[in-house]
């Protein structure tokens, strides 16, 4: 596809999202990446947070991280060039290890991976022997490696569901557990740091870990209250990582994808997303009879990184190249593997 064929594409789809003079840049960046990608063999896969002239231009395919991964764990394309954050990347490596996984900034981090550590985890494990050990996937590979399975937010109570464990521990989404506690019935609670608590904290059935996402924790039920009194109409989603007393205040929570799709197959006259704002325009785009409110002030600077000057760098310089250790990286596989046959959908009590 020329430049101009690409520009008119995304004009068709973005014209109502992303100023006419920005669009002509993109769309010629657009057409170098695609071209380069077919010179290379490579494939590009997109999390749903992309800003939306990469969202709906360059990526082979776009999904939730669980969607992500399982495209990794499959492609025969020589490189993956991951346009999300580091632990997508990583996850990609641990589980497509012949291929090169290229991330297109370091700068692309995630404050729930930045929030614990393989110690942290085989401190949990040495005062909770025996206790199975559930991680979300916004962790690094060597806190994966401690776990025994991985979730994502797609899956989480499905992969809770599935141990045959009166107690597990959660890590390190402290909003995601509590989620997850409850919509399963689960009890949880956070370990302290007096020695003499370890034997009666297992009456609890989820042991959690005080991590946050830097965007999902800054929703409130105020924030719903005021749309709600402003848009008494609107529908409103949450994506888990926001606190349970969101979600709890919310019509529906779910996955990226999931969240989409809810969107997609309902008939509200509005939506409010409680997530990373790209993705109401990207849903715009898609569905331009679809009014979504955002709240914008409130942005993943991580995902953010990502734009199509990186993604186009990435792939003339081959950088940046991720590697996990293959020590960590079989340890990890175990616990990505099994979070991979466990499906989910978002839903809402
Ligand atoms: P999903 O797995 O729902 O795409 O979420 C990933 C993420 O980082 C959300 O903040
Ligand atoms: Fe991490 Fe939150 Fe950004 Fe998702 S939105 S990548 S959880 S910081």
């Amino acid at each position: 596809m020329s430049a101009e064929e690409m520009y008119q594409q995304l004009k068709t789809k973005l014209h109502d999202v992303v100023p006419d003079v920005e669009l002509r840049i993109k769309a010629g960046l657009a057409e170098e990446i695609n071209r380069l990608k077919k010179e290379r063999h490579a494939v590009i896969l997109g999390h749903n947070y992309m800003e939306p002239a990469l969202f709906h231009s360059i990526p082979d395919y776009v999904g939730d991280s669980l969607e992500l991964s399982r495209v990794a764990a499959k492609t025969e394309a020589d490189i993956i060039v991951f346009c999300g954050v580091k632990f997508m990347a990583e996850t990609a490596k641990i589980l497509n290890p012949t291929k090169t996984v290229l991330i297109p900034s370091l700068k692309a981090g995630c404050s729930l991976a930045e929030s614990i550590t393989a110690e942290d985890v085989r401190q949990l494990r040495a005062k909770f022997p025996g206790v199975p050990v559930v991680t979300y996937v916004n962790t690094y590979a060597d806190v994966k490696a401690e776990s025994d399975i991985c979730c994502t937010s797609g899956n989480a109570k499905a992969v809770v569901e599935s141990l045959k464990s009166d107690t597990i521990i959660f890590l390190p989404d402290e909003y995601l557990a509590g989620n997850v506690a409850r919509e399963t019935g689960k009890h949880i609670i956070f370990p302290s740091k007096n020695p003499n608590f370890a034997s009666t904290e297992l009456d609890y059935q989820m042991i959690g870990w005080h991590g946050r996402c830097e965007v999902h924790e800054k929703f409130t039920v105020q924030d719903i209250q005021n749309v709600r009194e402003q848009f008494p109409d609107v529908l409103i989603l949450a994506h888990p990582e926001c606190s349970p007393a969101v979600v709890a205040a919310s019509d529906y929570s779910g996955s990226t994808t999931a969240m989409i799709k809810y969107v997609e197959q309902t008939k509200a006259p509005r939506y409010l997303l409680l997530t990373e704002c790209s993705m109401g325009d990207n849903i715009m785009a898609a569905h331009p009879e679809k009014d979504m409110l955002r709240l914008c002030s409130v942005r993943c600077p991580h995902m953010n990184q990502i734009t199509l000057e990186q993604t186009r760098d990435a792939l003339l310089k081959t950088q940046y190249v991720t590697e996990v250790p293959e020590e960590i990286r079989l340890r990890a596989y175990t616990a990505v593997e099994r979070m991979i046959q466990i499906g989910g959908v978002g839903k809402k009590d």
